[in-house]
């Protein structure tokens, strides 16, 4: 059922959820203070045990919070460098690989054999290697392989292999389409195994996926039992700073290693794609992008150092500027109100009430942001630029805003300076769009693009990494 609530602004998307295009409503819904909890959207995803993404109660949210804190703290970034920097390294060389020769003058419109590198699969590998490297000190191969079929195990010890990538889009894509139904949703899921068509799908890739983060799980464990003391999140997940045991239960530190590998690496791929889409498509803002990424990049230099590329402003900008445009994560995050009611603006509002807002509806408001549709990463800038953060919702907000941005500006930053002060890139055609698909998240499909190596003083082409 969709209608309009009394007031502006407020639609009504379910007969117990409130969406809000005020942005008014942030602070109330989503900010530090808030009354609201997660809503039960939340609770009847949960596996056997809760993760930080998926707990209601506020305690065990913040028990599970500090746990974690040190591993996320931005002062931590520098240690997760050296593994970002290995895997933007594997990338190049895949990269490398498939250079083709530069697009002759003039000509914009590439050989089609040419766009033989599919971008989109390639850095979601790389952001799926990434964060099991700085959660699990693991080596998924995926670069290397250029497959992500991954180890996975039954719950009764027998292993299998199956794709990442495949497995746990499916389960988000059949999820999505059930999840808002609340109340019926265990029973669907049960009974969608015995359906067709996506529902079917989903169930079997559901075994997939949890066969595949325990499996992760596990062999981080054996490794752990072995006396390993690896800088990771795991060890964070095991022991305090001083070498207190969390004595998690194995299905707690499953759960938490789940939510990582899936909101560590779906997120930010989506994220990478999507701004490569967006600069190729405004050859302006391409340019004066590497310029400042040239500025700050020794010629030879083939990764780029976080600390040269951290503060760069027009970086940041076009980073932000393209979660703005097409957010990750775009559906209504639902939180729900508490037993005695709130007032939400001027509104009071009963108690058990889910209320949200999606990032998109307040990104394409075109009285903040105006031009909404257009890449303009300029606005992003200086004072003015300042005064838009309280809008920019890619990342949620308040005390369940997103734990791992840091580590997404990390891995956006050092891969894109670097890719782009090596390479050229061209689409297909210029015409040429991306297809989309909102489950869970708001996906990218494929991204097909030829690259050739770029022809700048002082960088070495034949050099290899
Ligand atoms: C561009 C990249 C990313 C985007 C757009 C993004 C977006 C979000 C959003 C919107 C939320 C709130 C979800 C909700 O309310 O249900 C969230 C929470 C979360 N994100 Fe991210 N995320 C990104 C990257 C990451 C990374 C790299 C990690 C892990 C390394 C991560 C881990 C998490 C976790 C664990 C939560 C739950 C936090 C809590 O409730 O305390 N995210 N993220």
């Amino acid at each position: 059922m969709v209608g309009r609530d009394q007031s502006q602004g407020v639609l009504r998307i379910g007969p117990n959820h409130l969406s809000y295009s005020d942005p008014q409503a942030i602070k109330y819904i989503y900010g530090h203070g808030t009354k609201c909890a997660k809503d039960t959207g939340y609770e009847i995803q949960k596996g056997t045990h809760y993760h930080l993404a998926d707990v209601v109660d506020k305690p065990d949210h913040a028990r599970k919070r500090k746990i974690l804190a040190s591993a996320y703290a931005i002062k931590n970034l520098e240690e997760w460098e050296y593994k970002v920097a290995d895997k933007v390294e594997r990338l190049i060389r895949q990269f490398d690989k498939r250079c083709t020769a530069p697009l002759p003058a003039g000509q914009i419109v590439p050989n089609p054999e040419d766009a033989n590198v599919n971008y989109r699969m390639w850095t979601n590998f790389f952001t799926v290697e990434a964060i099991a490297d700085i959660g699990l000190s693991l080596k998924l191969g995926f670069l290397d392989r250029g497959d992500d079929m991954c180890e996975a195990v039954n719950p009764d010890g027998t292993k299998f292999t199956a794709p990442f990538r495949e497995s746990l889009y499916t389960v988000n894509e059949k999820t999505s389409l059930i999840v808002h139904t609340y109340d019926w949703f265990k029973t669907l899921d049960k009974l969608s195994s015995y359906t067709y068509g996506i529902y079917r799908r989903g169930t079997k890739a559901a075994k997939a996926w949890d066969g595949i983060h325990l499996a992760l799980t596990l062999k981080r464990l054996e490794a752990y039992r072995r006396g390993e003391k690896n800088d990771d999140f795991f060890q964070a997940l095991m022991e305090d700073k001083s070498g207190q045991p969390n004595n998690l239960e194995l299905g707690e530190i499953d759960a938490e290693i789940n939510i990582m590998l899936n909101a560590g690496s779906t997120t930010t791929a989506i994220a990478i794609a999507n701004v490569m889409f967006h600069l190729l498509k405004n050859p302006k803002v391409l340019a004066q992008l590497r310029e400042e990424i040239d500025r700050a990049m020794d010629p030879d230099e083939t990764i780029a150092s976080y600390e040269n590329v951290k503060n760069l402003p027009y970086l940041r900008a076009c980073l932000d500027e393209s979660l703005r445009i097409y957010s990750p994560t775009t559906q209504n995050l639902g939180r729900v109100t508490p037993a005695e009611g709130m007032q939400i603006i001027d509104q009071f509002i009963p108690g058990g009430v889910s209320v949200s807002m999606s990032a998109h509806v307040v990104h394409q408001d075109p009285s903040i942001f105006p031009e909404p549709r257009k890449y303009i990463p300029e606005r992003w800038l200086g004072e003015e630029g300042k005064k838009l953060q309280p809008y920019f919702l890619a990342f949620s907000a308040g005390a369940r805003g997103c734990i791992g941005r840091n580590i997404s500006y990390l891995e956006q930053t050092v891969l894109l300076a670097s890719l782009l002060h090596r390479y050229e890139f061209a689409l297909p055609h210029p015409n040429f769009e991306v297809t989309r698909q909102e489950t869970m998240n708001y996906h990218v499909g494929p991204l097909p693009l030829k690259v050739w190596r770029r022809d700048i003083p002082g960088m070495e082409v034949s050099e290899k990494v």
